[in-house]
């Protein structure tokens, strides 16, 4: 019994672990010969989908998770430190159908550029559409359908996405200039004390 649970791990981890960490590290590897240009200690996991990853510059340490799906065909933009949650959709195109030659659309791809800044936060499932600009250090919640520029700090929610309070300033600029970032190349993210708990 022992000695199967033994041969079953290497250098004491579980060889499962390994085999997972080894599947990391190739669909990472994947991604960043193919994304237009990658910052520094990205966190890329797997399950996302990317149309057009050359149109797709990320900064340091973004970090994209399982069910995520992007269209950068109009260019999506990501800042360093932005964290976005599972299954959020971005677009950056669209097909014409305003005086269109062929029905329901044609061939002419309507590009808008996506643009996500510095240190934003984005919930699970939020939408992202054609054109829109979402400002440094904003939040947008779950669930959001974002159609318009988000201000820089503001926190917006629902369908059309819209602000309902600011992030506290002063303390986001004393966090930033501290350099501490919850996905940073020192896992300031790795799961720690739950406010609320005690
Ligand atoms: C947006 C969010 C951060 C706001 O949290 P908060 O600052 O605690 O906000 P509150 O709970 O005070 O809500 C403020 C208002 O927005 C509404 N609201 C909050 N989140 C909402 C959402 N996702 N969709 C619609 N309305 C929402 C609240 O009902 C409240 O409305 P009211 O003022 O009319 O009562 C949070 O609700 C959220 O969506 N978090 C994302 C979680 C997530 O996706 N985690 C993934 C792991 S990375």
């Amino acid at each position: 019994m022992l000695d199967s649970l033994r041969s079953s791990r290497i250098f004491g981890l579980p060889k499962s672990l390994i085999w997972g960490m080894r599947k990391w590290r190739e669909h990472h590897q994947d991604w960043s010969c193919r994304i237009g240009k990658m910052g520094k200690d990205c966190r890329l996991f797997p399950g996302l989908q990317i149309a057009h990853p050359e149109r797709l510059p990320l900064g340091d340490s973004v970090h994209l998770v399982q069910g995520i799906m992007i269209n950068a065909a109009g260019g999506v933009t990501i800042g360093s430190y932005a964290a976005i949650s599972y299954d959020t959709v971005i677009w950056s195109g669209n097909h014409r159908y305003y005086d269109a030659v062929t029905l329901p659309i044609d061939n002419t791809d309507i590009c808008r550029p996506v643009v996500i800044g510095e240190c934003v936060w984005i919930g699970v499932r939020a939408i992202i559409t054609p054109g829109v600009t979402i400002g440094e250090g904003a939040v947008v919640g779950m669930g959001a359908v974002v159609a318009s520029d988000v201000p820089p700090l503001a926190v917006v929610v629902g369908n059309p996405a819209r602000v309902v309070k600011m992030r506290d300033a002063d303390h986001y600029w004393r966090l930033k200039e501290a350099g501490a970032f919850w996905c940073g190349p020192d896992r300031k993210g790795k799961p720690g004390k739950k406010a609320g708990s005690d």
